[in-house]
This record gives structure tokens, C-alpha cells and sequence, in this order.
């Protein structure tokens, strides 16, 4: 790749204004200044220093993300701060998909990546992987087992909707987890309002066999191993 077409790809300005980069010395290749900006390298086998910062460079990259309330689901909003405003440099120089949405006042677990086939992989209709929320209500949970044969809520569109079977827990007084294969608009709040609960705290804690990291504070990340990537896929 040439050096000019890596640094724009990496938001470091347009081609002419990565050229002025160059030109005043600020790009180092492994130790050495480089002004050059027709120079091709392959970007993932240099240490690549922009004002003596580091800009690692990978094909792919998959991360998890702990969303906190108040975010969105999104890359970019004129009203709300959205979840890729908690990544910091080099990961907020990439272009991320968002494989699942939060709702604003939901919080959890989201993967954020660079690869396409694993977000098809992900959310496509028909290879559903199951998504594990823990769910607070404000009334006392007595009996969640329509929920496992299927209710009809609304969808986006306001159209009825039948939901697949979901595997549901009772953990205490006020709280369950509910694992459901779909994503509808607001499915687990509707799927608990079918039945007369009112969900006020919704936390997403499994996608798949892979689990939100205890270490990951709401609004912290990191970057998901080849083997977590497998886990999510199976
Ligand atoms: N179901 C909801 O109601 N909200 C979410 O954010 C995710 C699932």
C-alpha cells in the first residue's frame, strides 16, 4: 500500500494534507524519517511513529466493548455521545461496524469490528446466535414461561410479531436472564411488557458462548483474541 493512501486510511487528513505531513518530517518508519509519499510498504510489518506516537496497523480488528447508559448504538449522532467516542488512538482511527445494538438506556456487551463477515456472521436472520441479557424489573417476577414458548409483541414497525422461544432464568425477586435469538426494536422490554413487567435496568451480558469480561468497566474496551472470535462464531 503506499504510504500517502495508509496515513489518510488511518484519518490523518486527506492525501494532500498527509503529503505536508511528510514533507515537515513528522513520519517515522522503523527510526527513519520518510518524506517519500509514493513509497509502498506493507503497513503491518513497520513500526510506524506519527509524531512519535505509534500507529499499529491490522487487517481486521474485533473488539468488546462494555457500552454504558446514555450511548448510542452508533458512529455518529448530533444529539447523543455514541460508544465509538470511548475509543482512544489507534482504535478510533479505524472504521468500525457495530454487530448488535443497545438501546440509549441499555448497557452491556457489544462487539465492534472491522470485518464484514463477522458482523453478517453475527446478526444475519437466519444464523441467530443466541443473546443473553440480565434483565431488572420493577415488579416482583413470578412466572416468565410464555416467554419460552413465544409472545407476540410489536416490532420496529409496529407490526405484531411472534417471538422464537427464549431461555429464561428467574435469579432473584426482581431480576431474570433471558437468552433470545432475534433483535427487534426494544424485544426484551416488549417481551416483558406481553407479560406486565416493566424492565428498568437491561444489561446485555452474552453474545454467543462469549462473555462480557468482568474486568471491563461500563465505557472501557479491548481488543478480542483469534480464539474469542471463534468462540463468537460457534
Ligand atoms: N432488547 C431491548 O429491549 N433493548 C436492547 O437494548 C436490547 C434488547
Amino acid at each position: 500500500m503506499r504510504l500517502d493512501k495508509f496515513l489518510a486510511s488511518m484519518q490523518f487528513g486527506s492525501r494532500k494534507e498527509v503529503k505536508m505531513m511528510l514533507h515537515h518530517g513528522r513520519v517515522q518508519i522503523d527510526g527513519t524519517i520518510v518524506k517519500d509519499e509514493s513509497l509502498h510498504l506493507e503497513p503491518a510489518k513497520h513500526q510506524i511513529l506519527v509524531d512519535g506516537e505509534s500507529i499499529p496497523y491490522f487487517e481486521q480488528v474485533t473488539l468488546m466493548l462494555h457500552k454504558p447508559v446514555g450511548y448510542l448504538s452508533a458512529n455518529e449522532d448530533p444529539r447523543h455521545p455514541v460508544v465509538t467516542s470511548l475509543l482512544h488512538s489507534p482504535w478510533n482511527r479505524y472504521t468500525f461496524h457495530i454487530a448488535g445494538r443497545l438501546d440509549l438506556d441499555s448497557e452491556g456487551m457489544m462487539i465492534l469490528t472491522t470485518d464484514g463477515e463477522l458482523v453478517h456472521e453475527l446478526i444475519a436472520p437466519k444464523k441467530m446466535h443466541y443473546k443473553t441479557y440480565r434483565v431488572t424489573c420493577d415488579e416482583v417476577i413470578q412466572d416468565l414461561s410464555s416467554l419460552e414458548q413465544g409472545v407476540e409483541i410489536r416490532d420496529g414497525n409496529e407490526q405484531p410479531f411472534v417471538t422464537l422461544p427464549a431461555k429464561v432464568r428467574i435469579l432473584s425477586d426482581h431480576q431474570a436472564e433471558i437468552a433470545i435469538r432475534e433483535g427487534k426494536f426494544h424485544q426484551v422490554k416488549r417481551m416483558f411488557a406481553s407479560i406486565g413487567y416493566t424492565v428498568n435496568r437491561l444489561e446485555r451480558i452474552a453474545i454467543g458462548n462469549l462473555s462480557l469480561d468482568p474486568q471491563l468497566a461500563p465505557g472501557e474496551y479491548r481488543v478480542l483474541t483469534e480464539n474469542e472470535i471463534q468462540e463468537l462464531k460457534s
